[in-house]
């Protein structure tokens, strides 16, 4: 058959989806693979899952698109409700978009007006962020992007500053954990005092990293510095869930369990959980009011943000969320899966750190295991694992340039968050197997 797709890598071969249900996917020569990344920390709920699919057909008949500029809809309003219920603090608006990017883009706009329609003419328009880190790809989302991502578009980003991450494996302050005095949070108060406070919007982070590092979980305290400073200069603090949000690390918003509120959180993927373009961004009811008793009108919005049908899905998939228990279950079995692979891979030479929290799960490969030392990009292991990964029938997420910008290789693991203890094991099962292979070919030289 002609092939008319313009891929992302044109020169790979892609196997041809089939179906999907549950955690597994199968391709169209029904072979089955385990999901154990949801695409992208997306299918959180598993594929084709019966109350999302009803729900979804049924908005559909009913009314799939209107304009938000000239409407609203039961299922928009009663959604807002929900993730106002569901958010800390005062996180109680909604403004809907259609994924990751749009939603951080808007964050970084809606920080900008914030303090015009505040202060009158107002100086703050930068967002700091932090290397090893992804936002997404539009230019003002890539331009908060600190990774491999954003090199061939230098000239076109934003002049936005970066600070350290919190990446305790390879600590950017050559500290250790238990003695580090939180070197990279108070690095955020030397840019802002470097760059001038007044020129300051926000700060945005993951609260967990995902794409770029692997699931990089920050010291307890980090993010209670964060915030101090944030409030200290009068600065946003955006908190990009897009990843984590909607139980992913094992509470609804992973920022919970560092004991802050964030004044912006952006949402997308685990929100619609894979079932249509969702994202948003939840918003504090100071900001809100700011903008109620300013202008009224956040001058920004995208053709297909906050449709009904989008909605809808987003509600059914909420619903199952809670019905099921999959926050407590993404817990559980994370803490499981965390230990397994711990006791079952961290054996196998390459295998350099296994980390993350709930079922957001990192696996970091290195050439050398006493020093640290990451593999030649060249070598492009992170796609030889996944690949090999693949031939046993599992799909991860893999991911380039942590360690330094070039090299460094790891893989994110996050499967359904409706995995069970049994899936579990079997997923581990075919890892070891998949590794093993793969250090024998490595001990032959292949
Ligand atoms: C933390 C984070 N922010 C933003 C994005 C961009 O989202 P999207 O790919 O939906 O544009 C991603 C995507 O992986 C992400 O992980």
């Amino acid at each position: 058959m002609n092939d008319n797709v313009f891929y992302r890598n044109i020169r790979k071969e892609y196997p041809i989806v089939d179906r999907g249900e549950g955690i597994y996917l199968y391709d169209i020569h029904g072979k089955r693979y385990i999901d154990a990344c949801s695409g992208s920390a997306v299918a959180n709920l598993g594929h084709a899952h019966k109350k999302v699919v009803q729900a979804m057909s049924e908005q559909a008949k009913r009314i799939a698109f209107a304009h938000l500029s000239r409407w609203t809809s039961r299922p928009l309003q009663r959604l807002a409700d929900m993730v106002a219920s569901l958010a800390p603090g005062s996180l109680n608006k909604l403004y809907l978009v259609s994924g990751g990017s749009e939603a951080t883009e808007s964050a970084l706009k809606m920080a900008r007006q914030y303090y015009l329609e505040r202060d009158g003419r107002s100086s703050k328009y930068k967002v700091i962020s932090r290397w090893i880190s992804f936002h997404g790809n539009t230019i003002g989302a890539l331009s908060m992007t600190g990774d491999v991502r954003r090199k061939k578009y230098g000239p076109l980003l934003l002049n936005f500053p970066k600070v350290a991450p919190a990446y305790c494996y390879r600590c950017f302050f050559k500290r250790e954990p238990e003695n580090c005095g939180l070197e990279c949070a108070y690095d955020l108060e030397r840019v802002i005092k470097l760059e001038g406070p007044e020129t300051i919007a926000a700060f945005i982070a993951e609260p967990v990293v995902g794409a770029a590092a692997g699931a990089l979980v920050p010291p307890p305290d980090y993010f209670k510095v964060i915030r101090e400073i944030c409030d200290r200069y009068d600065i946003l603090f955006i908190a990009d869930e897009v990843m984590t949000g909607f139980g992913r690390t094992g509470t609804m918003f992973a920022v919970e369990q560092f004991g802050v509120v964030p004044d912006i959180i952006c949402v997308a993927k685990g929100m619609s959980a894979g079932y249509i373009p969702l994202g948003g961004l939840i918003v504090k009811d100071e900001i809100y009011e700011v903008f109620k008793h300013g202008s009224g009108v956040f001058v920004h919005g995208h053709t297909y943000g906050g449709n009904p049908l989008a909605a809808a899905v987003a509600v059914a998939v909420i619903e199952v969320l809670l019905e099921e228990k999959l926050v407590e279950n993404s817990r559980v079995m994370g803490e499981y899966l965390l230990e397994q692979l711990k006791e079952n891979l961290s054996k196998f030479s390459i295998v350099g750190d296994i980390r993350g929290r709930g079922l957001m799960l990192g696996v970091e490969l290195v050439a050398d295991k006493a020093t640290k030392r990451p593999f030649d990009p060249k070598l492009n292991m992170a796609e030889r694992v996944t690949l090999k990964l693949m031939e046993h029938g599992v799909i991860v997420y893999p991911g380039t340039g942590a360690a330094d910008g070039e090299a460094g290789d790891h893989f994110l693991l996050a499967p359904p968050l409706i995995i069970t203890k049994e899936q579990v094991d079997e997923l581990v099962g075919l890892m070891v197997k998949a590794f093993a292979e793969l250090e024998k070919d490595l001990v032959k030289g292949l």
